[in-house]
């Protein structure tokens, strides 16, 4: 591995992370209709817009204006409102956020197959660090954990690092506000992982690490309230319909798509601000890791970065899933002493045949 500039990469992980939070805001601004009855744009069609005219559309200036006056009346708006200071910091913003998603959603029209896949690839790796989460990431992880089942004795998985778990804040398409912001991965984790029979909710933590504050803080807080999560998925076939009308039984409590997290079950949960390329938690200290949606942030480089302090995190015989498929998995996998033991992909949308990885390394 080629010498590492721990402090560089702290700097341009700060900057992906302020360009990231700016991306939510101007996501919001466009689709929100809890701050004005003004029609949701779709962010790429106003960068596209916003490119053919050469300036800012009325509609996006007038989605503005209602966002910096009308009074926060919900937890995104209160919270976002709050780091806008001025008008022209918004516009330059979206200025911003307008020329990524033209040069990825529109500028590489003409290329296709796999010169479109590295292009839209290699956007990723510099963008900024979206906080977003989707429920459908949990399938793929059950998936993964029914695989381990058939390598693992029941109850042996006791400490796990979830890396990256994210928070649904303003995703780039279809926001949806019916429900406050919430992180899923945690509490399906566990609940995955103890309805699998791999783990007691009695001698489980899952310990979460993320570069954001606004992640981790929510995740620290959320055993004390409620502890509710609104589950939305759609129906596809047998095995992802028994996964998700399951989810959250073995620890928690089901009324319809709501799910009460287990008292004990979220009090095994913590989350920490920590920086996967640059820092390192003690050595072989988890049985498991689990990451994500978050590989894909990095460049091959930082990939082996990221899966070397990972196999650190690990002890011998533990488990990494993951789900990003691209070869310098496999090349730092020999490297690192962390081989490949499982990979495939599962269906999680038929409408648009989308599939997601499912990988698994054993240290
Ligand atoms: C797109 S979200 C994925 C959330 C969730 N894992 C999922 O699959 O839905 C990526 C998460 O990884 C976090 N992240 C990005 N870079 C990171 C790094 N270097 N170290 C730790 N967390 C990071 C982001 O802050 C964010 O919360």
């Amino acid at each position: 591995m080629r010498p590492v500039d721990l402090e560089a990469i702290n700097r341009q992980t700060a900057q992906r992370l302020h360009d990231g939070e700016w991306d939510h805001i101007i996501y919001y601004v466009l689709q929100s209709t809890r701050f004005t009855n003004l029609p949701p744009i779709e962010p790429a069609l106003s960068a596209k817009a916003w490119k053919e005219a050469g300036s800012i559309p009325h509609v996006v200036a007038r989605r503005m204006s209602a966002f910096l006056t009308a009074k926060p009346a919900t937890e995104r708006h209160t919270a976002m409102r709050s780091m806008v200071q001025t008008a022209g910091q918004l516009r330059a913003q979206y200025e911003r956020a307008m020329q990524f998603l033209y040069d990825k959603e529109w500028a590489p029209r003409s290329k296709l197959g796999a010169a479109l896949r590295d292009h839209v690839a290699a956007l990723y790796q510099t963008r900024g660090h979206s906080s977003d989460t989707n429920l459908s990431a949990t399938y793929g992880v059950h998936t993964g954990l029914t695989v381990i089942r058939s390598m693992a004795p029941p109850n042996s998985i006791r400490r796990v690092l979830l890396i990256g778990p994210g928070l649904d804040w303003s995703p780039r398409t279809a926001l949806n506000e019916d429900a406050p912001p919430q992180s899923y991965q945690p509490y399906a984790l566990a609940d995955s992982l103890v309805r699998l029979g791999l783990a007691r909710t009695t001698s489980l933590r899952i310990d979460c690490v993320d570069v954001n504050p606004r992640v981790v803080d929510h995740i620290n807080t959320f055993a004390q309230g409620a502890r509710q999560l609104l589950l939305r998925y759609p129906r596809i076939d047998d095995d992802w319909n028994a996964y998700f009308d399951g989810l959250g039984k073995a620890t928690g409590k089901r009324t319809g798509d709501t799910l009460e997290a287990g008292k004990a079950a979220a009090a095994s949960i913590r989350a920490l601000r920590m920086n996967i390329l640059t820092e390192r938690t003690a050595a072989a200290s988890y049985d498991l890791a689990v990451a994500t949606n978050v590989l894909l942030y990095f460049d091959d480089h930082q990939l082996g970065l990221a899966m070397a302090n990972t196999a650190h995190a690990l002890r011998a015989g533990g488990f990494f899933l993951h789900n990003e498929l691209r070869p310098a998995i496999e090349q730092w996998s020999r490297e690192l002493d962390l081989p490949t033991v499982h990979a495939r992909t599962v269906r999680i949308d038929p409408t648009r045949e989308l599939h997601d990885g499912v990988v698994i390394h054993r240290r």
